[in-house]
């Protein structure tokens, strides 16, 4: 297998004499690379095992992920036991909180940094030790591009605390007592007390929040050992499992299953069915789409509404139910759900580890049926998301029903329009709005061909004189999109989004906007005729932002897609 110089498997070469800079002279590059790899202190032995990278995003920036560097340790010690040689390395880091604009507007430059870094350094394999929203998809479009054979590792949820005996989680909590200070309802002093709470451990938000969502995705899809998903940021189980993903990842080494096998359209929509089964954030849609598209796999909208009507919502989790991510991992965690799952799911499809997931679930022994529950007894009957189409969204926009109020999904109302974040942050709580609990919020230029690229700022807040009045919910929509930790009658990704010139920004102020979820739709009830005059009238930068003249911002700019597409860029496809 090793000729001293140039170790190789199956002929190819393996560890640090793969992928060498090339100079012209194999031999002196092996050399040269050598050399540089013996100053960080490796034996010969070491030098010649395969690599197994570790592409991680730990971050001052990124509080999910403060607990990476045990992890990391632990993940090596998998390797290092396994037979192969881990070497970390950073990579762009995603902290949802922390980014301006918003997260998602460099989701792709993420993705280019782990395509980019695992295929330009010499690894056989590789560890993508990821969790808050954006850094999962990002590190998987990476890894589907690259097709190396990769596993994914998450940080685990956050473990709950306590605030006057209630147990409180980030982030639905966040935006319960958030609208509860608005309305008036508790103090400046409390709600700093709730602030210290929320979010007391490392690892990602504590509910089904697009984190969660994404983490169970990748489970289902095949990309993680089994019951990895759920496990708590810091339970002692994490370190274990973080140890099982070294190993997992040195056995790719001998037996490459590259992502291409293990994202397929049959595994995509596995994960759209358990998308729906767990009542998952509408981020996922857009991350998923963005996934699947890097391999050629199509996520059709208009199947995911059938899938919907035919997958009940099994999963009594917040901001849709009662329990936890912690409490989820108790009841039998990603596998029980698939157990529960399983005359819908196709069994056949491969995992990282080899088996299939029809296999991963023969050791399914128990589930807490109060947290998963049977089909025969679901939390609902259908799924947690519904796509919706008509001449406001021609390409779709999507509501997620099992966290809205179903007294307004049949509806009609009377547009209030916001035309961008600046306006509705200026006139939303003014005593001079002319809005009332039947209407429709409309936010426009919050798309991803917006200056704002984006950002979860669908959930429009309820005008504070309503809020005030006892309003807990109302009619809601935009190109823009959700966090998973939000709930209400939210209708987000309206596509094309009103930047690029879609319908969404001809609403105007006093528009009749009619919504059926039984029918799927979403129209403007204004004659085509006066569209056609509206959409004649209106400037070609419709939200008004300058154009970015260099670097990524006009990369952005010139190469993003729509929500349909994934949000993805065209060169990236
Ligand atoms: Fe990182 Fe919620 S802020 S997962």
């Amino acid at each position: 297998m090793s000729d001293g110089h140039d170790r190789k498997q199956g002929g190819a070469p393996v560890g640090f004499a793969k992928g060498l800079t090339n100079y012209g002279d194999r031999e002196f590059s092996v050399y040269l690379r050598r050399t540089f790899a013996s100053s960080m202190g490796y034996s010969r032995e070491m030098l010649e095992r395969p690599i197994v990278g570790i592409a991680h995003s730990a971050s001052g920036f990124n509080n999910c992920h403060r607990h990476f560097p045990e992890m990391i340790d632990a993940v090596k010690r998998g390797v290092l036991a396994a037979g192969g040689l881990p070497i970390e390395f950073p990579t762009i880091s995603l902290g949802e909180t922390f980014l301006a604009p918003t997260s998602l507007k460099f989701r792709n430059l993420m993705s280019m940094d782990v395509e980019e870094m695992t295929r330009a350094q010499p690894m056989d394999s590789v560890v993508l030790l990821g969790g808050c929203d954006k850094t999962v998809p990002a590190q998987l479009m990476g890894a589907a591009s690259a097709d190396i054979p990769a596993v994914q590792l998450v940080a685990g949820p956050m473990s709950t605390s306590r605030h006057r005996g209630e147990r409180l989680g980030a982030c639905t909590d966040c935006r319960r007592f958030w609208a509860r200070f608005r309305a008036g309802d508790i103090d400046a002093h409390e709600i700093d007390t709730v602030e210290r709470r929320l979010a007391s451990t490392a690892g990602t938000c504590a509910v089904m929040g697009t984190a969660s969502t994404m983490a169970i995705i990748a489970e289902t899809l095949g990309m993680m050992p089994a019951n990895s998903a759920a496990c708590p940021a810091v339970d002692a189980d994490r370190l274990r499992i973080a140890e099982e993903t070294g190993r997992v990842a040195f056995n790719l080494v001998a037996r490459p299953i590259r992502p291409s096998e293990i994202i397929t359209a049959a595994s995509v929509e596995n994960a759209l069915r358990v998308l729906l089964a767990i009542g998952g954030s509408t981020n996922a849609v857009i991350h998923l789409t963005a996934i699947a598209g890097r391999l050629g796999v199509k996520v059709d909208l208009h199947r995911l509404n059938q899938l919907s009507d035919t997958t009940p919502v099994l999963v009594n989790l917040k901001p849709t139910g009662e329990h936890y991510m912690e409490d989820l991992y108790a009841a039998g965690g990603v596998p029980a759900i698939l157990r529960e799952l399983k005359p819908l799911l196709h069994l056949d499809c491969r995992t990282v580890t080899g088996e299939t997931l029809g296999e991963r679930l023969h050791e399914v022994s128990w589930v807490d049926h109060e947290v998963v529950r049977p089909c025969s007894e679901p939390v609902r009957g259908t799924g947690g998301l519904v796509a919706l189409f008509g001449n406001l969204a021609p390409r779709g926009a999507i509501l997620k029903r099992s966290a809205a109020d179903p007294a307004l999904f049949e509806k009609e109302g009377r547009a209030v329009v916001f035309e961008s974040l600046e306006d509705l942050a200026n006139r939303i709580d003014s005593d001079e709005l002319d809005v009332n609990a039947d209407d429709f919020l409309v936010l426009q230029n919050a798309g991803p061909t917006s200056s704002s690229a984006m950002p979860e700022a669908g959930y429009l807040p309820i005008p504070a004189k309503l809020a005030r009045a006892g309003v807990k919910d109302m009619v809601r929509m935009s190109d823009a999109r959700m966090s998973g930790t939000a709930y209400g009658t939210i209708v987000l990704h309206i596509t094309p989004d009103a930047a690029s010139g879609g319908p969404l920004g001809l609403v105007r102020n006093g528009d009749r906007i009619r919504l059926s979820v039984a029918l799927r739709s979403l129209e403007l009830l204004v004659p085509d005729e006066e569209l056609q005059q509206r959409r004649a009238a209106r400037p070609a930068q419709a939200d008004g932002a300058a154009l970015a003249t260099r670097g990524y911002a006009k990369l952005y700019q010139r190469e993003i897609l729509q929500a349909d597409e994934g949000c993805d860029f065209q060169f990236l496809k």
